[in-house]
């Protein structure tokens, strides 16, 4: 029989990996409280048609990347690509915007993509994730960004551009996709044959093309920031104001468009400049406003709202805090029997050590002592703890700092 591997595109995390994880989760469950934000799970199953509804059927994600299957009463489900949409679905179906509360979550999930997996690529990966609702004052779209700036710089990492442009309402991308069609029109035979399929459908990713011939033809293209409204253009210049203010570096990127169409006003990403430890997939953290999200998945009216995610595995690739020797050291007391006659009394000892200590039972005490208290001190005890026969009558453990 031959043996069975994992699936494509998944990873298993055990030993010093699984611990820089859950030093990885720990660090931004800690930044995520202290700007006030509540953590919330949903279900890693959703119905397919959040998705489409959501995400738009036309983008990557949905058309081509979601894990999608029939369940045995035939719903369409999918495995969650990704979070915004479940947690809109979940603050709907549990009424948890009614009254313009103010919320702010976040999450830390496994997220399935079936896309060509490569590095810094997967077909499951983690995303720590915020979403925020309720507040549509631009402050909130400084103080999402400062908050990934506060994660960049708590994971030390220092090489990374952020990238900003601003989407406008539908009415403006809508003027503003006529424009775009119109301008590419003269080019369309020599465009790639993706941009080519996204120019009926999805025009604005054409943008975003990594084509070089489409780059080229994209150079003078119109710019998206030219077609908003007047109060759309004094909010952008307010956010901008205020990021410099708060001395926050950006990049203007009137190409970036993000592959999720529930976008309108900010959108932002953090691209690393790291080329020896991330690969081509560069993006660290994507996000921005998606004030229609609300309304289009069936609420009475629109909820302001913003958010961000970051792909944790690309997080840990680009930060140089997270290696073995920066692990919060645990504190471990290996509990050892004298001989193999006091092991009947280890668990019981162990019972009282762990009011105070983190307790690993070793049996194996029918070998030399001052061996196994080696072995221990090399395989990471901080602590032995030793059990004699004077156990049963004085209750006595010897502990040991090694
Ligand atoms: P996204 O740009 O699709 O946005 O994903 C956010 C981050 O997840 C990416 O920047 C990347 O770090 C990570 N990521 C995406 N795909 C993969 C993959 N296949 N393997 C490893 N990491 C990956 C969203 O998902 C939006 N929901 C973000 C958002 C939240 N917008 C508003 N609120």
């Amino acid at each position: 029989m031959s043996t069975i591997n994992k699936v494509k595109g998944t990873r298993d995390y055990f030993e010093k990996e699984a611990e820089i994880l859950s030093f990885a989760f720990l660090k931004l469950n800690r930044i995520a409280k202290s700007f006030g934000y509540k953590w919330v799970d949903f279900s890693i199953l959703e119905h397919a048609e959040l998705f489409s509804r959501a995400v738009g059927k036309e983008t990557d994600i949905v058309s081509k990347e979601m894990f999608s299957f029939k369940d045995k009463s035939e719903r369409n489900l999918v495995l969650r690509p990704e979070g915004t949409s479940s947690v809109v679905r979940m603050i709907l179906e549990n009424k948890l915007v009614e009254l313009e509360a103010k919320k702010n979550y976040f999450y830390i999930n496994k997220m399935f993509r079936y896309e060509n997996p490569q590095k810094g690529r997967q077909r499951e990966f983690y995303q720590f994730g915020i979403e925020s609702f309720n507040e549509k004052k631009y402050h909130k779209d400084v103080e999402i960004i400062s908050m990934a700036i506060m994660i960049l710089k708590e994971f030390l990492i220092k090489d990374f551009n952020l990238e900003i442009n601003y989407l406008g309402s539908k009415k403006s991308r809508d003027k503003y996709k006529i424009a775009l069609k119109e301008y590419l029109k003269k080019d369309f035979s020599n465009l790639s044959i993706d941009s080519k399929k996204r120019f009926e459908k999805n025009i604005l990713r054409i943008l975003d093309s990594k084509d070089k011939n489409d780059k080229e033809i994209l150079k003078n293209a119109p710019k998206i920031t030219d077609y908003l409204e007047s109060d759309e253009k004094e909010n952008f210049f307010n956010i901008l104001k205020e990021l410099k203010e708060n001395d926050i570096n950006f990049n203007l990127n009137p190409k970036l468009v993000r592959g999720l169409d529930y976008y309108n006003n900010l959108v932002f990403e953090f691209v690393s400049s790291d080329n020896k430890n991330i690969g081509a997939q560069n993006t660290i953290i994507g996000g921005g406003r998606y004030d229609d999200l609300v309304e289009i998945l069936n609420h009475k009216k629109n909820v302001p709202a913003i958010g961000f995610a970051l792909g944790i595995e690309r997080l840990i690739s680009a930060s140089p805090l997270m290696n073995e020797e920066n692990l919060e050291k645990e504190e471990i007391l290996y509990l050892l029997a004298k001989t193999p006659k006091e092991e009947k009394y280890l668990n019981r000892a162990a019972r009282i050590l762990r009011e105070k200590y983190n307790v690993l039972i070793k049996y194996n005490s029918d070998k030399n002592l001052t061996k196994r208290i080696a072995q221990a001190k090399k395989n990471g005890a901080t602590h032995i703890g030793i059990i004699n026969k004077e156990f049963e009558k004085t209750g006595n453990i010897e502990v040991k700092k090694i």
